[in-house]
């Protein structure tokens, strides 16, 4: 097992990476401040695959285990479920010290931390990823939302869990597209930040593909350490944190125009060659680089091109993101494979030119 910490004054918190972890939360939890009582959130699905497991190992360190269930999907994102799950919690009598379990993917974390953050002012609140994508994405750094009508995460709080828990066995009954999708955001933290990891996912990226567990284990260490390190310098997202949203501009239109048919990781991808492509018009991006980034998408079972769908609307989905002021574009682009930076100053023309012209 890998430990790594994220530093965050009075709120800092490990995050450890390894094999046969479930089992062994409860004797990390015991002797804690928490009360006798935990509360595991998940969906239906990782609950008949791992809830057993984590709830015997809680049992056994002394804890009182409830089990609180929510279908799958992102539908459960929504205060609706989350009032469902305030009245559960009030009914298994859970107090200010019991610890809840967020095990699941991006989808129960984000809900059961809303939950945690809000439910008594704020209960203690453990992640326990069980997608690539939580576990290297989602799990770390703080935020936790629901949806409200059309828009995604719009209702939500900064929550730091008190301890993230990423069991690489999980990943082995992640369906294969799932698994591409948290590539995506691996892929995507490596090209903004590190450039030896990028080179690293380059070389072993079959392996991941075919569930390698000490590959998977490093490509989850390395990109959580990377996100940690940019959560540590900007919490709240008033500036570096942008990085992260490296490919998400146009992916956002796209997974939208798409009417959510893509996956969000498979736009992300999309995205991430839009604004390489527009870096290279800029000619702030060498060819070389671009080529690297195209490869090891497509690597990963990620598309590189535009999908059949209207242009038109993707840019003027794009219009509607908050990160587009009026003259000028906000835009995270790459100097090189390794080092992303924020514009302001993007022409507009030169964006809309580089999406209705592909392809
Ligand atoms: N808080 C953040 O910083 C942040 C960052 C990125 C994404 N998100 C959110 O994350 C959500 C997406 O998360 P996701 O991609 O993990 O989706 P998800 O939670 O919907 O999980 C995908 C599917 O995989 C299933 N599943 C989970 N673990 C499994 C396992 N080990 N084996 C087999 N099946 C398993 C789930 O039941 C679900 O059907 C979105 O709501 C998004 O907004 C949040
Ligand atoms: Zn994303």
């Amino acid at each position: 097992m890998k430990k790594l910490k994220v530093e965050l004054g009075t709120c800092s918190y490990e995050i450890r990476v390894g094999t046969g972890l479930l089992a062994r939360i409860g004797l990390w939890l015991k002797g804690r401040d928490f009360s006798g009582k935990a509360v595991i959130i998940t969906d239906t699905i990782v609950e008949g695959l791992y809830a057993e497991v984590l709830e015997r190992g809680l049992a056994n360190a002394g804890f009182d285990v409830t089990i609180l269930e929510v279908p799958p999907g992102e539908e459960q994102k929504s205060l609706e479920t989350a009032g469902r799950l305030y009245d559960d919690l009030t009914e298994a009598y859970a107090e200010r010290t019991t610890p809840v379990l967020a095990l699941g993917g991006g989808v129960i974390g984000d809900l059961a931390g809303f939950v945690a953050a809000t439910y008594m002012r704020g209960v203690p609140l453990i992640q326990v990823p069980t997608t690539l994508l939580a576990q290297v994405d989602s799990s770390i750094g703080g935020k936790t939302a629901v949806d409200h009508g059309q828009l995604k995460n719009i209702i939500g709080v900064f929550y730091q869990p008190k301890m993230v828990v990423a069991d690489i066995d999980t990943l082995k009954t992640l369906p294969e597209i799932e698994l591409a999708n948290g590539l995506a955001e691996v892929i995507k933290t490596a090209a903004i930040r590190n450039k030896s990891f990028f080179n690293f996912l380059d070389i072993n990226m079959n392996k991941a593909l075919q569930y390698h567990p000490s590959v998977l284990e490093t490509v989850v260490l390395e990109t959580a350490r990377i996100k940690a390190e940019i959560v540590e310098k900007d919490e709240k997202e008033v500036g570096l944190r942008g990085i992260l949203n490296y490919g998400h501009t146009i992916g956002h239109a796209i997974e939208a125009v798409s009417d959510y048919e893509l996956k969000h990781g498979q736009a992300v991808a999309i995205g991430m060659m839009a604004a390489a492509k527009i870096s290279s018009r800029m000619e702030i991006l060498d060819e070389v680089d671009i080529v690297k980034l195209e490869r090891i998408i497509e690597k990963a079972g990620l598309p590189t091109e535009m999908p059949d769908m209207d242009k038109e609307a993707v840019w003027q989905a794009m219009q509607h993101d908050k990160k587009v002021a009026q003259d000028r574009i906000r835009f995270v682009l790459l100097r090189s494979i390794g080092n992303a930076f924020i514009s302001d100053e993007i022409d507009p023309a030169l964006v809309e030119e580089v999406l209705v012209g592909w392809g």
